[in-house]
């Protein structure tokens, strides 16, 4: 049977670095608190003149050396992202300019941090269809370019960066070996950025309300995020026909390491095996999960032939799970 196999990846994170000792200066919050209720120590943010799609050229670069192939060879490419560099044309066609890609078919998914499983997920189906055969996924975020730098409920659980992998067609038995996806619209409304699309365009007053930021019912979102994440890994692992003791590395989304904590007790995969990245980059939305997969196959953990499982959750509500392996 035909699926797609991963062949290189690689990652990137702006220069900046913001600690939460630099949190404490800008609004009423500690470093304890941070550490206590999210696990977040610092977090990487974008200058001013970098957009995603800069992060992605940085990340895509390395994945494609690493992948040791042409760029000519890449016959699509799809970018996880709720942080367009515009609202059109899609930060993947910005992408496609910067790395003098061919015409070929480029796109955005918008999942928030289930963005880059939804992205793997559907260049998975492009290979398996035979309508693809080497596609770039990426996800990536400015989550700090949309955040309200005065709300302490939100503004120090996120940060920016990007990852991304290059996926080819394989027979071995390897690459994603099963995947599980849902999404639940009725609860969009406890994590959402309301203005400036249709349902509520940019103006004076949406600026004033700073409705063009993330806003968040934090607690309410925690509930959800608990359940999803086990349901995504627990159903992944079940599509593979394997349990937590055959998983060699777990890649959590990284929203609150209480999350991740529940999630792994849950599914029997000690913390050893689960990569954490979030005491570094904070939450990255989809960029999260690739950035983890990156560093874990440059840092020596993820070896030729792991069991890898991935699971996320995220605005919308969305949720994924994936296991694949190297
Ligand atoms: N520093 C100090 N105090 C704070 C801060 C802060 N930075 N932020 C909030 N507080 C206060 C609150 O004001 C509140 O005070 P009060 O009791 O006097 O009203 C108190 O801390 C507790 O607030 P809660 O919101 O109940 O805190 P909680 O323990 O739930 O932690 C958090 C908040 C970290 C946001 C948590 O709810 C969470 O992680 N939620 C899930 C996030 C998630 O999974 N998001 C999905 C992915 S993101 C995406 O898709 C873009």
């Amino acid at each position: 049977m035909k699926r797609a196999k991963i062949i290189g990846t690689g990652s990137y994170l702006p220069e900046r670095v913001l600690t939460n000792a630099d949190w404490e200066k800008m609004v009423e919050t500690s470093d304890e608190w941070i550490v206590a209720r999210t696990g977040i120590r610092e977090r990487h943010v974008a200058a001013p003149n970098q957009a995603t799609s800069d992060l992605v050229v940085e990340a895509a670069k390395n994945a494609i050396t690493d992948a040791n192939i042409d760029p000519g060879e890449i016959d699509m490419m799809i970018v996880g992202t709720i942080t367009p560099d515009t609202a059109y044309p899609s930060t993947a066609n910005w992408v496609q300019k910067k790395l003098g890609l061919r015409p070929i078919p480029s796109f955005d998914i918008s999942a928030a941090c289930s963005g880059f499983l939804y992205s793997l997920i559907t260049a998975n189906s492009f290979i398996v269809s035979g309508l693809a055969k080497k596609i770039l996924v990426a996800g990536a975020e400015c989550m700090t370019k949309v955040m309200n730098w005065e709300d302490r409920n939100t503004a120090v659980l996120f940060g920016d960066g990007a990852g991304a992998v290059v996926l080819t067609d394989t027979i071995e038995e390897k690459g994603i070996l099963s995947s599980y996806w849902g999404a639940d619209g009725n609860l969009g409304e406890l994590l959402m950025q309301p203005a400036g699309g249709s349902a509520m365009p940019a103006s004076l007053e949406t600026v004033q309300k700073k409705l063009h930021t993330v806003q968040m019912k934090g607690n309410e979102v925690f509930k959800h995020a608990v359940l999803r994440m086990q349901e995504a890994a627990m159903k992944a692992l079940e599509g593979a026909g394997m349990s937590g003791s055959d998983i060699d590395i777990y890649i959590p989304h990284q929203a609150n390491i209480r999350i991740i904590e529940a999630t792994i007790k849950r599914a029997k995969i000690p913390l050893e095996k689960t990569i954490v990245n979030i005491d570094k980059i904070a939450n990255v939305s989809a960029g999260t999960i690739p950035i983890a997969l990156d560093q874990g196959r440059k840092d020596g953990r993820i070896k030729d032939g792991a069991n890898v499982l991935l699971s996320s959750f995220g605005a919308g509500f969305t949720w994924a799970g994936i296991v694949l392996r190297f």
